[in-house]
């Protein structure tokens, strides 16, 4: 629990939800903390960044933290990254299924993602940046599980350290429902048929 109840608004609440983990609020806070930390060790490199989400997981996240980012000139790629399908809960091994950037050489590259959990997709966008020349390449995941697979995945700035359990909500999905949720909970069981 990253926030106690006593904070949740009427919009962190939904039927198929068992629990809220992550308040909007309290996303909505750390989101703004990790864009002014990362503003500041990005100050040198303002028209030479490139941020990469990873689609669509990282959608909501992305666009609240490139606003709140203090460097203006930046460039968007968008990246698409499978690892769970449809109404899988466990990771089946990354798939790059989108482009890749283009153009990265000298550019200091920032991989945004949703939740990191078995690291291959981390890992896998981050060869691939490397050896396209990139600058420098980092990582900004909002949510991590707690469990090793995670943690041992080098990872620069993640805002949640959460348990492991099956999340939705601000981007994250089942089955590609819920994606739209301001929050981040667990789904009842019923909600998983
Ligand atoms: P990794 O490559 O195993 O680290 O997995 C990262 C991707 O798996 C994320 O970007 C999500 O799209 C998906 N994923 C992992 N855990 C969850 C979860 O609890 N709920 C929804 N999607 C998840
Ligand atoms: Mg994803």
């Amino acid at each position: 629990m990253h926030d106690s109840p006593a904070n949740h608004t009427n919009e962190d609440r939904h039927e198929d939800v068992e629990r809220v983990l992550v308040s909007s609020a309290a996303i909505a806070r750390r989101v703004a903390e990790l864009a002014q930390r990362i503003g500041d060790d990005y100050a040198h490199a303002d028209g030479r960044l490139t941020v990469v989400p990873v689609m669509t997981g990282s959608l909501l996240f992305a666009a609240d933290f490139v606003r709140a980012l203090p460097q203006r000139r930046l460039r968007l790629q968008l990246t698409t990254v499978s690892s769970y399908g449809g109404k899988n809960t466990a990771t089946r091994g990354s798939t790059l299924t989108g482009s890749l950037p283009k153009h990265l050489e000298g550019h200091h590259v920032l991989i945004l993602d949703d939740i990191l959990d078995s690291g291959g997709t981390l890992r896998l966008l981050r060869s691939e940046f490397e050896a396209r020349g990139a600058a420098s390449v980092r990582a900004c995941v909002l949510l991590r599980k707690k469990i090793p697979s995670a943690m041992s995945t080098p990872c620069e700035y993640v805002g949640f350290d959460i348990d492991d359990e099956f999340v939705v909500g601000y981007g994250l999905d089942y089955d590609d429902l819920y994606r739209n949720l301001p929050f981040v909970g667990t789904l009842r069981p019923e909600a998983r048929g």
